[in-house]
Order: structure tokens, then C-alpha cells, then sequence
């Protein structure tokens, strides 16, 4: 009676969509916990890549149930649309497979337009937001005016949205456009759409189901450093990334969570504003930035690229009680001469081997360790056994420094391409 958690440890983009794809076999349920379309998760198999960014990532394998937990912000413009690519690209229903918490937060146009004003407001301050509405509507709910998915079943359904509304007009005024008003009319056909699919205390389908020994698979969107305790705020997301956002996102008691499966990039990215110690601004960055084909699933925009930081994997491994180690796109620093590993920092003048929390890019330098690299042979590898010895070296020194075994290699977008270690 367990629930496992897979989350990316690092400012998102880990590779989480390809891991929940690979494991999902393994599962009867995939749930999503936080988040909302900020996320974008890619699928790669048979050839074709797919970008999943509302709807859970264990869809492509069959029987699995899919649900959208109540700690998600759902987007119904952005949900109908994914649907129907999938419907159309790849025949299958989604209505028979995926259930909506009655308690997920609904992002509506107003949201959207918020995010938008919003950090158009800070200037050179923003922090890069996707613009999808997720910041405002997280505030909502804590704000208590919030209008939840179960509301769409509601026959005052639009007299709640009018009155959500109004909370904002006095800071909107001025704002409201014609594309607004399309925006809203394409809001109320999604809400339509949105009221055809089960829409439920998932908590209780969820505990019932634990209840029967089923297996569950709870998917993290974004990244620990982008938690909005934890994360480096304000340039973080509006939710809890960590294992325990899990709990509250579904309402799972903690003493169900069984693994915690933490992966991250053989290196570092992140897209959007905010400190980034490793940051490389030279040819090796573009290097990474072109073999990885770092460009943002969501928004397309490139991704800042750097070494791998230990003293951020660290932390993030203690906050979530990580208990597996998944390393992706670790082909993409193949054939570099030499691979950097960030162990320690610089900061304000003293050496530190911690995370702190207050970051700006003049106090902080990072220290590394050099290793020689290894040749792109490995990436065809699929066994251990078949890695080159420098880039099992790699291996060995991130795990004795985190103190976690590492589990999965990832060497390759495809689900294939994944040597899994017992
Ligand atoms: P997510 O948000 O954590 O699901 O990650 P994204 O899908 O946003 O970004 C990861 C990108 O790397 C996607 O384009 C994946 O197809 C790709 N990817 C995943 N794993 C690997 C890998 O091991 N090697 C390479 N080269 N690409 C990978
Ligand atoms: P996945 O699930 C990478 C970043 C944005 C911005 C900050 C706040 O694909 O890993 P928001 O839209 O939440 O207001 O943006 O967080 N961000 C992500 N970066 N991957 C993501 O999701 C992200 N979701 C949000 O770029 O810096
Ligand atoms: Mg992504």
C-alpha cells in the first residue's frame, strides 16, 4: 500500500516526462500533484515526440489511470487542446482514462492576463514566468476566492466566475480587450468540454485504491529549486515541489510514500530568471545549450545551461528524502576532454560546501572537481557493464558525495534509450 514520487531536483526540465513514460508499466495510476501548463513534460517512442503540459505522463501505456490532483491549476482552454492533438495524433480517448479533482484550481482568463500585467510590472525584476496563468490562480486559492474544477458542475457556474472576476477589475481596469473577450467565450466551450470527463474527491479514489494494494505514481512538475518555500525565491513557481506537495496534491497521508525517485540532469539548466551559481556563459554553455537542444518545452525559449551543482542536489536530495537517483542526458556531455563538478562555493569570501539560500551572482563563485571526460560510445550503451570507465568514475563521485545510489542512466530522449540499474 504505497505510493512512489518521482521529481526533478534541479529548476525543472530534468527529464521527468521520459522517466514517468519508462516507469509507468510498473504502475496502476499516474498521478499529477502541483502545477499547471507551466509544466511541459516530453514523451519520446516509435519515432515521435510528444509534449504533455496538463494531463499526466502515464497515458501512453495501456491500463494505467491517469489523475489530476487537487494541488494542480488547471488551464481548460490548454487541457481541451492537448486532448484533441492526442485524439487525433495518437487515437486514443482520454475520457476513459484520466480523472480531475473536484478540488484543482481552475486558471481562467483573468489569470492569465494577471501573469501578464503582472511581470510586465516588475520589469527588471521579472522572474521569467511562462505566462500561463499559475502565480494569480495559486493566489486565488490562498486567497480563498479561488474557483475550483468541481465548480464547473455548479448551474452558477458563471456567476462564480463573474465574481471572481470582480475581485480584479479594480487592478485590471483598462486591460479588458476584444482578444480578451475571445478568451472568455474559449474559456466557457472548454469548461463544456472539460464537464465530460469524471470529476471527483480523487482523494477518495486514490486512498480506496491504495486500500486494494494498487500501485500509484505520483509525477512532479518543475523542479525543487523552483519550490516556492524552497526554491530560489521569488524566482521560483507558485507551488510545493517537494515530496510533500505530493501528500497535500493528493491527499496521501506521508506514511504512504514509499520511493522517492529524484532525477536530475548530468549538468544543470533553467529557463527564466534567477540565481544560477554554475552558469556557463562561454562555448562549453552553447555546446551543452546545442547537444542537449536545451530550448524550454512550454515556452520554446533557450535554457541557460551550466556544470553539475552537488551542494543544490545535495539539498534537494534532504528535502524530499530522495531514495533513488536518476541521471538524464548524460550523452549530451559526451566527448568534452573534461567534465566540471561544482562541490563547493565561494561565498562572500569563505569556502561553504551548502546551498544558501540568498544567492546573487557577485558573492558566489563556484569550486570544482575536473574529470576526464568519456567518448559518445556510451551512449549506445544499454548495460552497465558497457559504460566507459571515466564516465562510471562520474558516476561513483556523485553518488559518494550525495550519498544516494544512482538507479537509471539516461542516455537519450527515447524510452529506450535507458540503462536501469538493480
Ligand atoms: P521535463 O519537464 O522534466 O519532463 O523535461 P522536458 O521534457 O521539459 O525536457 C527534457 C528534454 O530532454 C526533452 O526534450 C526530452 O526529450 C529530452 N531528454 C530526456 N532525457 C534525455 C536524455 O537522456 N538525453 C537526451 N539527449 N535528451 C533527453
Ligand atoms: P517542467 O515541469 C522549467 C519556471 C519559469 C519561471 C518560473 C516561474 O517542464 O519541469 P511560472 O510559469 O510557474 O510562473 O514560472 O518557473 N518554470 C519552469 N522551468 N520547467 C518547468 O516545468 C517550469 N515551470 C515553471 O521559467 O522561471
Ligand atoms: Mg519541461
Amino acid at each position: 500500500m504505497s505510493v512512489d514520487v518521482l521529481l526533478g531536483l534541479q529548476w525543472g526540465d530534468e527529464g521527468k516526462g521520459k522517466v514517468v513514460d519508462f516507469l509507468a508499466p510498473k504502475y496502476d495510476f499516474i498521478a499529477r500533484f502541483q502545477g499547471g501548463p507551466n509544466a511541459g513534460h516530453t514523451l519520446k517512442f516509435d519515432d515521435k515526440k510528444h509534449v504533455l503540459h496538463q494531463i499526466p505522463s502515464g497515458i501512453f501505456r495501456k491500463n494505467k489511470h491517469n489523475i489530476i490532483g487537487n494541488g494542480v491549476v488547471l488551464d481548460p482552454v490548454i487541457f481541451k487542446n492537448e486532448v484533441d492533438s492526442i485524439h487525433e495524433k495518437f487515437k486514443i480517448n482520454l475520457h476513459e482514462i484520466i480523472s480531475i479533482s473536484n478540488k484543482a484550481q481552475l486558471i481562467s482568463p483573468v489569470h492569465r492576463l494577471l501573469d501578464k500585467v503582472l511581470e510586465k510590472n516588475k520589469g527588471d525584476n521579472k522572474i521569467g514566468s511562462t505566462l500561463k496563468g499559475i502565480g494569480p490562480t495559486y493566489q486565488d486559492k490562498i486567497g480563498r476566492h479561488g474557483l475550483r474544477v468541481g465548480d464547473v458542475l455548479s448551474k452558477s457556474f458563471k456567476d462564480k466566475y463573474d465574481k471572481q472576476k470582480s475581485y480584479h477589475d479594480y487592478f485590471l481596469d483598462g486591460h479588458y480587450d476584444d482578444n480578451f473577450k475571445l478568451e472568455e467565450e474559449n474559456f466557457f466551450l472548454s469548461v463544456q468540454f472539460l464537464k465530460k470527463f469524471e470529476i471527483t474527491d480523487t482523494e477518495y479514489l486514490i486512498n480506496n485504491n491504495l486500500n486494494k494494494e494498487k500501485k500509484f505514481l505520483a509525477e512532479g512538475a518543475q523542479g525543487t529549486l523552483l519550490d516556492i518555500d524552497f526554491g530560489s525565491y521569488p524566482f521560483v513557481t507558485s507551488s510545493n515541489t517537494t515530496t510533500a506537495g505530493a501528500c497535500i496534491g493528493l491527499g496521501i497521508s506521508p506514511r504512504k510514500i514509499s520511493n522517492v525517485y529524484g532525477i536530475f540532469k548530468a549538468y544543470c539548466t533553467r529557463v527564466g530568471a534567477g540565481p544560477f551559481p554554475t552558469e556557463l556563459f562561454d562555448d562549453v554553455g552553447d555546446t551543452i545549450a546545442h547537444n542537449g537542444n536545451e530550448f524550454g518545452s512550454t515556452t520554446g525559449r533557450p535554457r541557460r545551461c551550466g556544470w553539475l551543482d552537488i551542494p543544490a542536489l545535495k539539498y534537494s536530495v534532504m528535502l524530499n528524502g530522495v531514495t533513488h537517483l536518476y541521471i538524464m542526458k548524460a550523452d549530451v556531455l559526451s566527448d568534452f576532454d573534461e567534465v566540471k563538478v561544482c562541490t563547493g562555493y565561494i561565498y562572500d569570501g569563505k569556502e561553504i560546501d551548502y546551498f544558501p539560500s540568498i544567492i546573487d551572482t557577485d558573492n558566489i563563485k563556484p569550486v570544482y572537481t575536473v574529470f576526464p571526460g568519456w567518448t559518445s560510445k556510451v551512449n549506445e550503451s544499454r548495460r552497465y557493464e558497457d559504460l566507459e570507465d571515466n564516465f562510471k568514475n562520474y558516476i561513483t563521485f556523485i553518488e559518494d558525495s550525495v550519498g544516494v545510489k544512482i538507479k537509471l542512466i539516461s542516455l537519450g530522449p527515447d524510452r529506450e534509450e535507458t540503462v536501469l540499474l538493480d
